[in-house]
């Protein structure tokens, strides 16, 4: 039920939806609403209903059900559908991305290239499904015939995380769709909206009923349903290292095939061959999109001795200039945190970092705007033992460290148990092939702050997870081979 003092003016009312989506219908919740509340202002957005744990199962049971359907249709047929999808999201920009705003805090331009972003899956995996190749083998003995046909796994889940509400739900449901397969999709519960949203466009695009439903409710019940059901072939998870250690074991259960894109580390470094300018800039890009909420994020900037103050003040200097306030706000360079949580968060890792020795350059505290605002902070003289350096720090706070050579860069970059986003600046071409082979990570961004596209595989190692989204990898999680020998011929 929305609030009064609605804050949310669309062009088209209709995208704004309260309900969960399961089998072509905005049904009922049978569970305690929840209330989501805009980081900007602290106000209550609006509720909405949730389900039961039985509920989610009978969701699962109408994807079960959607499966033959959705699965004999042609690739072209499911992919003129896809097409559709990805036109409205494109013609609703605005209106989707003020909700994204609204419940999620990022500013407006950013909301939108999100949007943007997020279409390009849906059109990306539109025509991958129709290159969805199997194979003919050589058969090894006369009268036989070897093929290996690829199907759909069968029912997916998948569970998205607040920083990116668009995003990450359309680069996981198009190649289940793309794919043949029907998927249940479980958003943050900070950020329904924009995924209630996403459904309608897909109802509108002529996704048929059952193929791609959202269930709202109670995240550790809504993942042991999707564990537990012999239904669900498949779990695609965005979000923190240790809730996704979890679902990895739920997994095992009914052995689901699962993705998982958790956690980061990123380092940036910058060399002393390196385009000084284009490095300050990266670093800005690759660190404050998101207000640093991002699983690419920088995390550490390690800088080559020689160039470590100049590039320490250059990068201050922009940062204290970076205004804060609502996303609204067509100047804001910088939105609120999600929750009180994360403010307290780093809070307490700076504090951990002051109290061993750290330098603030700017920065360092809470905002004056009050709520879930944060100064964009820049600190030196931090201790490589410090929480600040090892963990994913997920908000708009940067350290730096100088290094003398390239050995004792990667060692320090890759000195950590996550392994998804790195980069590095560098104008010399043997050091450019020698780091990015040298990087233990994921993806690599060399003289670059932009690595996310629906073109290239995003994914991590170790304890950033394992499986890719995007490119013409990211359908291989949502097919299986069938290996077919043919005798007598
Ligand atoms: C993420 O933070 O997980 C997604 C970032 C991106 O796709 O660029």
């Amino acid at each position: 039920m929305p609030l009064s003092n609605d804050p949310f003016v669309l062009q088209d009312s209709r995208l704004l939806r309260h309900q969960p989506f399961v089998n072509g219908q905005w049904i009922d919740g049978d569970a305690p609403a929840l209330a989501v509340d805009n980081p900007a202002t602290g106000a209550c957005l609006g509720e909405v209903e949730t389900l039961s744990a039985a509920s989610v199962n009978a969701a699962i049971d109408a994807a079960r059900d959607a499966l033959p359907g959705w699965k004999a249709m042609t690739a072209r047929e499911r992919s003129v559908r896809m097409e559709r999808w990805h036109d409205l999201m494109l013609e609703h920009a605005d209106d989707l991305a003020r909700i994204m705003t609204l419940e999620q805090g990022k500013p407006l331009a950013e909301a939108r290239g999100e949007i943007l972003y997020g279409a390009s899956f849906a059109k990306w995996f539109a025509e991958e499904s129709r290159r969805a190749y199997g194979e003919i083998i050589p058969p090894p003995a006369r009268g036989r015939r070897l093929l290996v046909l690829r199907e759909p796994i069968g029912v997916c889940a998948a569970i998205t995380p607040w920083n990116f509400p668009c995003a990450m739900i359309v680069r996981k449901t198009a190649p289940a769709l793309a794919a043949g397969c029907p998927i249940i999709l479980k958003p943050a519960e900070s950020t329904p909206f924009s995924a209630l949203a996403l459904a309608e466009l897909a109802q509108r695009a002529g996704i048929p009923p059952g193929v791609f439903n959202v269930v709202l409710g109670n995240p550790p019940d809504i993942g042991k349903a999707f564990a537990a059901h012999p239904a669900v072939r498949k779990l695609s998870f965005t979000g923190s290292t240790r809730t996704g250690r979890v679902l990895l074991a739920q997994a095992a259960e009914q052995i689901q095939k699962v993705t998982l894109e958790l956690g980061g580390n990123a380092p940036f470094i910058v060399f002393e061959d390196a385009d000084f300018d284009a490095a300050i800039d990266g670093a800005i890009a690759a660190k404050f999109r998101n207000a640093g909420q991002v699983c690419v994020a920088v995390n550490r900037i390690l800088v080559h001795e020689t160039l470590f103050g100049r590039f320490t003040e250059c990068l201050a200097a922009r940062v204290a200039a970076l205004k804060v306030g609502n996303g609204l706000d067509p100047d804001t360079d910088i939105g609120p945190l999600i929750n009180a949580a994360a403010i307290e968060r780093i809070t307490a890792l700076l504090a951990e970092a002051k109290a061993d020795g750290a330098k603030i350059h700017t920065g360092g505290q809470p905002h004056k705007l009050g709520g879930l605002y944060f100064e964009p902070t820049v600190i030196t003289q931090i201790n490589p033992c410090a929480r600040l350096w090892r963990e994913e720090i997920f908000g708009p706070v940067i350290t730096l460290i100088p290094f003398r050579d390239e050995a004792e860069a990667l060692r320090l970059a890759n000195d950590t148990e996550y392994g998804l986003a790195s980069y590095f600046y560098s104008r010399d071409l043997g050091r450019l092939f020698r780091v990015a082979e040298g990087l233990h990570f994921g993806m690599v961004g060399a003289n670059t702050p932009a690595i996310s596209s629906e073109c290239a595989p995003f994914g991590g190692i170790k304890a950033s997870g394992f499986g890719r989204e995007g490119s013409s990898h990211g359908i291989d999680d949502y097919l299986e081979f069938k290996t077919v020998w043919i005798g007598g011929i």
